[in-house]
């Protein structure tokens, strides 16, 4: 891990501040890519000389590319990229509003699965100059799906679609990337303790804690971290994307 230089798109907050954590406490370094300069430059601070954040925008080509110039003079290299950044909008297909609005649809879209293939072409052309380890390995790029890929519930047409089309770019971009030695992943969570779902009123926090089948409880963003570790350091995890949600199946 000490050779370890990692991009975490949405690493200000949640699932990506938690994996600049686990990252950077296994001695890593990291650079954290979000739209809020605030919780970010906090976070860098917190974290040290082993840890940057750069403002950046994954739904912007001109500012990704710009935003992935500086984070590569942060540390001269990138070994890994972990897209976090992501939103949770939710409407149903016709409401009590009326027809669900188009341009919701077009933003998770946007942000949860163009913003994740933007970060990740971008950082697999940086890898491609790395010299390759002894495997012949030259990076590793993790997604962030959800278990609504699979198990959308009403609400959700916009966010499934989006994490579905996550899951459905890991294999072929996997298959890309191959002959550079460059490994493509995605993590599909079930319900974790984040921003996203501190919001809600607690009596739905218990009821959504109590859905998994072991343990009965909601993740913690340390265990998305460690998972985010586990697949950095295993070569042999490639092309698939890994549900970690305590078995929980949403009905
Ligand atoms: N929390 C959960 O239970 C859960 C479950 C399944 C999947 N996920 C996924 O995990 C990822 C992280 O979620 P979280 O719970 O940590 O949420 P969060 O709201 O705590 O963090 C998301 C981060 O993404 C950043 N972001 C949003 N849009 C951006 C953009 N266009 N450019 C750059 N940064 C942007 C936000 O500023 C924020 O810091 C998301 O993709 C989410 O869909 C979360």
């Amino acid at each position: 891990m000490d050779q370890v230089v990692a991009w975490v798109s949405g690493g200000a907050s949640g699932l990506g501040a938690a994996t600049a954590r686990a990252i950077v406490g296994a001695g890593g370094k990291v650079v954290m890519l979000d739209r809020d300069t605030e919780k970010g430059a906090a976070l860098a601070s917190e974290l040290g000389d082993a840890a940057r954040f750069v403002e950046a925008d994954v739904t912007d080509e001109g500012a990704l590319q710009a935003a992935r110039d500086r984070a590569l003079g942060a540390f001269g290299t990138v070994t890994a990229a972990i897209s976090c950044a992501g939103i949770a909008l939710a409407a149903k297909t016709v409401g009590r509003d009326g027809a669900h609005p188009l341009d919701m649809f077009k933003r998770s879209i946007d942000i949860n699965l163009v913003g994740s293939f933007n970060l990740a072409r971008l950082a697999a052309e940086a890898m491609q100059q790395n010299s390759p380890d002894a495997d012949g390995q030259r990076g590793v790029i993790i997604h962030t799906a959800s278990v609504a890929a699979y198990e959308g519930q009403k609400g959700q047409p916009a966010y499934a679609a989006s994490k579905g089309g996550v899951v459905g770019m890991v294999l072929p971009m996997a298959r890309d990337l191959a002959d550079q030695g460059i490994r493509v992943m995605a993590i599909a969570p079930g319900l974790f303790l984040t921003p996203m779902l501190e919001g809600l009123p607690e009596p739905a926090q218990e009821a959504l804690a109590r859905q998994p089948l072991f343990p009965k409880r909601l993740g913690r963003p340390e265990e998305f971290g460690a998972m985010v570790n586990t697949i950095i350091a295993s070569p042999y995890l490639n092309g698939s994307t890994i549900r970690l949600d305590g078995g929980i199946r949403l009905p």
